[in-house]
């Protein structure tokens, strides 16, 4: 498929004040760094990263490979801590919690998608999907209407009781974006959600992540494919652990159709 060079029209500076200029940023990072050490050579992932992500954007970060960008998508989800630098993630510094507070972050206001689907072999699509709401300890009834009502909505209804190696990749992928929606989280960040899919697949994984946008979820999208940042509102682009570039889509201001609800609603899941 065609990609989106860099000098692509519809992409212009994000410098235009926006009309949503009232959404608070979901992610706030400034000046965050991180450095891996390997023997004596010291390995700097993310060198003063500073982004603002607005609730309801659709961002691309982009990059070649060994750029950072599964470096920053981890201290986005909470994975992994900055060495220096701040993150204020829905307005809590991130640092100061503890780790139990980070995993229930992750639990409840992320959802998690990987190249690799991550997906329990052996195990139907429903049990799969069932599984962050274990941990969450909702009763096993409701689990199941959570977890069905969520492989619906990416279209596998049909496909409850299917393994993962019943299914194609393009169907695994969906199972596993069922899995990262079930909690209801108010942002997703995908690592590379099509590098292991055929165009047709790569197509329909990203149109549901276009959707699951306009109902108001923040979405990360993390990849090296540029069909893939056509999608996005806003692309980012990193080079050896910096930003050098941030542009969004001319027109794309338009605040998700769902995001009001989103905010109204309070949380579905026990405290
Ligand atoms: N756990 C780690 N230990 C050592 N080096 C790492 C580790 N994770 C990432 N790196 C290094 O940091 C740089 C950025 O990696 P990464 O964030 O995975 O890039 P990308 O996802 O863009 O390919 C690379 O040079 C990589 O080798
Ligand atoms: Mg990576």
């Amino acid at each position: 498929m065609i990609g989106a060079p860099a000098g692509d029209p519809a992409l212009a500076r994000d410098s235009t004040p926006g009309t949503d200029g009232h959404r608070r940023p979901m992610i706030a990072l400034r000046e965050v760094g991180k450095t891996f050490h390997l023997g004596d050579t010291a390995v700097h992932a993310l060198r003063d990263v500073t982004l603002a992500v607005r609730e309801g954007d659709l961002l691309a970060i982009m990059g070649p490979s060994g750029s950072g960008k599964s470096t920053l998508m981890n201290i986005i989800g909470c994975l992994d801590l900055p060495d220096h630098g701040r993150y204020v993630l829905e307005g809590v510094d991130v640092r100061r919690l503890t780790e139990s507070e980070q995993a229930s972050i992750r639990n409840r206001r992320i959802g998690f998608v990987f190249q690799g689907f991550n997906l329990i072999a052996r195990t139907p699509a429903l049990e799969n999907v069932e599984l962050p709401l274990v941990y969450a300890g909702v009763a096993r009834r409701e689990r199941r209407r959570l977890a069905t009502e969520a492989l619906e909505s990416v279209g596998l209804g049909d496909r409850l009781d299917h393994q993962p190696s019943e299914l194609s990749g393009g169907q695994q992928q969906r199972v596993a974006i069922a899995r990262a929606i079930v909690t209801d989280p108010a942002l997703l960040l995908a690592d590379e959600p099509t590098g292991a899919l055929d165009s047709v697949s790569t197509a329909s994984v990203l149109e549901l992540f276009s959707e699951l946008n306009a109902q108001g979820r923040t979405v990360v999208l993390i990849t090296h494919e540029e069909e893939v940042s056509r999608y996005a509102k806003r692309v980012v682009r990193l080079h050896d652990g910096r930003v050098v570039s941030d542009e969004r889509r001319t027109g794309a201001y338009d605040v998700p159709p769902g995001l009001a609800a989103r905010t109204a609603h309070t949380e579905a899941l026990p405290a």
